[in-house]
């Protein structure tokens, strides 16, 4: 089924709760768990969210302080990890942010569905003032390092049986035996014969360990309808996990966006658009569906329409809804403004330097 087909089935089963949409876009006002389970299975290429911290304790976040204990929020959390399998694509991608905390045991918790490719350290290397502990106690005086970074899981679907085979490696195998190739044998057949290794690469792709170009792909096919003993394989998009990465963009698992300035209307927990834009530029084709099942203001919504794919947000809290109604009527509109532009920095953030000389910028 194509995106478009897919972003239709998805709006027709979830429109009781639409509130908002454009083309292309659909807000939903709501409890992401009970909407989550109104999707088709395996209909969304990128989950990309941001839920309560739970550790941060944040009064003005929705459900930020809703858990007594940890094991509760874990419990929590483990439903949405469920839903998420179910619902990307095999090929698709999950990015969570979550605290420092909090992150080896939701990795532990999304193990059971996923493979965890990365733990991304968002660090944050904010002007003096603009850390969020203004007139808070000193950072020095805290029993543990202070806690300077953010963190986000990165993870994929685990391939049924073995959390280390792709899906698509899986596939490949399932076929080529199928057709009565050898690996040495289909190698030879798309030129892909590495230096060393002379079944290298179809075993490396069998394996997970890497993806073959579109163009590879298209010759594999070929080889293996030729045998007359397989008669369909899927596209390569909906087959290969996009990871998109040139030379020109951070290729690593540290990050160092800074974060929002505080401006009137910002979301306490506002991610930043640059941020949220090389998450979906490298994983994922143009025109798939991206997901985020605590919208806040939106941001994943408009990083993803502005790259030309689908955005689905969901949002419990009718303040941040109605800001996300202005931001994608802004967009609708052609007048969706960049940060900084967006906001106005608040005059008596100015200035206001909390470790003044720290070498590191805190
Ligand atoms: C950490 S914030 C996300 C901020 C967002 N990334 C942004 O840039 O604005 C988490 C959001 O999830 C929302 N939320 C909490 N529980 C929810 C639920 N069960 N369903 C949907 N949204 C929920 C909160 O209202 C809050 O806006």
């Amino acid at each position: 089924m194509s995106r478009s087909e897919d972003f239709e089935k998805i709006h027709k089963e979830i429109s009781n709760y639409v509130k908002f949409s454009i083309p292309n876009s659909l807000l939903i006002q709501g409890d992401s768990l009970e909407i989550l389970k109104k999707f088709p299975s395996h209909s969304v290429s990128l989950i990309l969210t941001d839920p309560p911290y739970h550790t941060t304790k944040k009064r003005n976040v929705y459900g930020d302080t809703s858990f007594e204990e940890d094991q509760h929020y874990l419990e929590w959390m483990a439903q949405y990890a469920v839903e998420w399998k179910r619902i990307l694509r095999p090929n698709g991608s999950l990015f969570c942010f979550c605290s420092p905390s909090m992150a080896a045991r939701l990795e532990v918790l999304f193990l059971e569905k996923f493979n965890i490719l990365s733990q991304i350290v968002w660090t944050k290397p904010n002007d003096p003032g603009f850390d969020g502990w203004k007139q808070k106690m000193k950072k020095e005086a805290l029993r543990q390092w202070y806690n300077h970074s953010e963190r986000i899981v990165f993870a994929e679907p685990a391939a049924n049986g073995n959390l280390h085979r792709s899906y698509f490696g899986n596939l490949l195998r399932e076929c080529r035996k199928k057709a009565g190739l050898t690996m040495n044998k289909l190698t030879g057949i798309i030129g892909a014969y590495g230096k060393i290794n002379h079944g290298g690469a179809v075993s490396n792709w069998e394996a997970g360990r890497n993806v073959p170009s579109e163009e590879q792909y298209e010759k594999i096919r070929a080889a293996i309808f030729k045998t007359g003993k397989v008669e369909s394989m899927p596209e390569y998009r909906d087959l290969i996990r996009p990871f998109i990465i040139d030379g020109t963009k951070e290729f690593t698992d540290v990050w160092t966006f800074p974060t929002i300035r505080p401006y009137d209307g910002k979301h306490p927990a506002e991610k930043p658009i640059a941020l949220l834009t090389h998450a979906i530029e490298a994983t994922t084709f143009p025109g798939d569906i991206v997901l985020d099942c605590f919208g806040g203001s939106g941001t994943t919504a408009i990083a993803a329409l502005k790259l030309g794919r689908y955005a689905i947000s969901i949002e419990i809290d009718a303040v941040w809804v109605k800001k996300t109604i202005q931001l994608l009527k802004s967009i609708q509109k052609k007048q969706y403004k960049e940060f900084p532009d967006n906001y106005k920095a608040k005059e008596t953030m100015v200035n206001t330097p909390t470790l003044q000389g720290n070498l590191f910028n805190l």
